[in-house]
């Protein structure tokens, strides 16, 4: 238990107020987006706090950064361990820093202990998990497992038409003095410790959750075409109004996909032109978010929007496409035990979840054996700005980090 002990609560939370800092919003939360400008001081500020410690610093092609603490076989793959450090735009100050963060602290707590491994241990912040700005996300991991071609995350634009390959530079630019690495090398495991963006914990109220997976999702966009028209003049039948049958689209979707409250169904985003009082829309794009724990239902219900969708239309056009699909995910057995072992181990509460959530871990588990470590938030709010944690929970939950990682590292 020596490596749970040296965990510093303390040390943990003022580096969480610190990053949250930057791009701090005024209702207390964060919107540090991907690849700018405060993502980058964020960078900056991990990579100071690593070089403290005289870890080594590195970041491969699509920025991902790394922070390495040696192993005495430095020649074995290393055990990984982080999340994110992007965040929404009214994001919350833990979602993916405290998995950073956490990582970070249980390097330090390692070293403090005196504890070597024979792995070496790298903590990690995938680029943007989030894909609020460029979409969708989980851009890093998915590079780093090669499980999208880098020519198509390269090429993916922001609203503003600027692509991640405009951006990119700047991410790079950030940590001057980390090695540049290659994306993706052998990984022995991957944990990712994250708040738990739900309420099981806080009412079961156990400080840990011992992840057993990630349920599915498919994130599409539906693009209804009308025509613009003067909105004095033109009579109801000579109108084709893409937002009222965008609006229509989405009230069926919702009524039929929205079915349980195990289907969940979210239309998050809309663009809509020329976004003008006067005139009728001749444009809009919306996203479609659904998930579902069976990935056979999921699948069912991508199948179903086109039909919705038609059903709802009257004048305009309309297309849906898919830009990503994950189904649901279980974690390795092995991981999940070993998580669970040290909760145990350590005397603290705990109970096995799955995740409702996407992680940057959904993505390792295709190339190692990966798990996730939950603690409780706040109402369980998240994706918010109120978003809060308390500095209690979150050093358990790098203490169960610490003894999972000592564990994995053996050799
Ligand atoms: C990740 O933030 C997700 O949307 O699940
Ligand atoms: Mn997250
Ligand atoms: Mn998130």
């Amino acid at each position: 238990m020596k490596a749970a002990a040296a965990i510093d609560g303390e040390r943990l939370w003022r580096r969480h107020m610190a990053l949250a800092e930057i791009g701090a919003t005024g209702k207390g939360g964060v919107n540090r987006q991907a690849l700018g400008a405060d993502e980058a001081r964020a960078r900056a500020l991990l990579a100071e706090w690593a070089g403290e410690r005289g870890y080594r610093v590195s970041v491969d092609g699509i920025s991902n950064l790394f922070v390495r603490r040696e192993g005495t076989d430095p020649a074995l793959a290393p055990v990984l361990t982080g999340s994110h450090i992007d965040s929404q735009p009214t994001g919350g100050r833990f979602d993916g820093a405290y998995g950073v963060l956490a990582a970070l602290e249980a390097l330090q707590a390692l070293d403090e202990a005196g504890i070597e491994t024979a792995r070496p241990i790298e903590a990690v912040a995938w680029l943007n998990e989030e894909g609020s700005r460029f979409a969708p996300g989980m851009m890093g991991s998915e590079a780093f497992c090669n499980l999208r071609p880098l020519d198509d995350i390269l090429a993916v634009t922001d609203r503003a038409g600027v692509s991640v390959a405009d951006e990119l530079p700047r991410a790079l630019a950030a940590t001057p003095g980390a090695e540049r690495r290659e994306i993706g090398f052998p990984v022995a495991a991957f944990v990712e410790a994250h708040i738990e963006q739900g309420p099981a914990l806080e009412r079961a109220g156990l400080p840990i959750g011992v992840v057993t997976g990630i349920q599915g999702v498919r994130r599409m966009r539906v693009r209804v075409t009308g025509e613009e028209a003067h909105a004095g003049t033109t009579p109801p039948s000579a109108r084709r109004d893409a937002l009222w049958e965008a609006a229509r689209m989405i009230d069926a979707l919702q009524r039929n996909i929205h079915r349980t409250e195990e289907h969940r169904f979210t239309v998050g985003m809309m663009e809509i032109r020329p976004n003008v009082p006067s005139v009728v829309a001749s444009e809009v794009l919306f996203s479609i978010d659904i998930r579902h724990p069976d990935s056979d239902t999921l699948a069912r219900l991508e199948a179903g929007v086109a039909a919705i969708c038609r059903g709802a239309s009257l004048a305009c056009d309309f297309e849906s496409w898919t830009i990503a699909a994950s189904p649901s995910i279980r974690f390795d057995d092995r991981v999940v035990d070993t998580v669970e072992a040290a909760a145990a181990d350590l005397g603290l509460g705990h109970m096995r979840i799955f995740s409702g959530a996407g992680h940057d871990a959904r993505q390792l588990s295709h190339v190692c054996p990966t798990g996730m470590i939950f603690v409780p938030c706040e109402g369980g709010i998240s994706h918010n700005e109120a978003e809060n944690a308390t500095p209690a929970d979150l050093a358990d939950g790098a203490r169960v980090l610490a003894e999972t990682l000592v564990r994995l590292a053996a050799g």
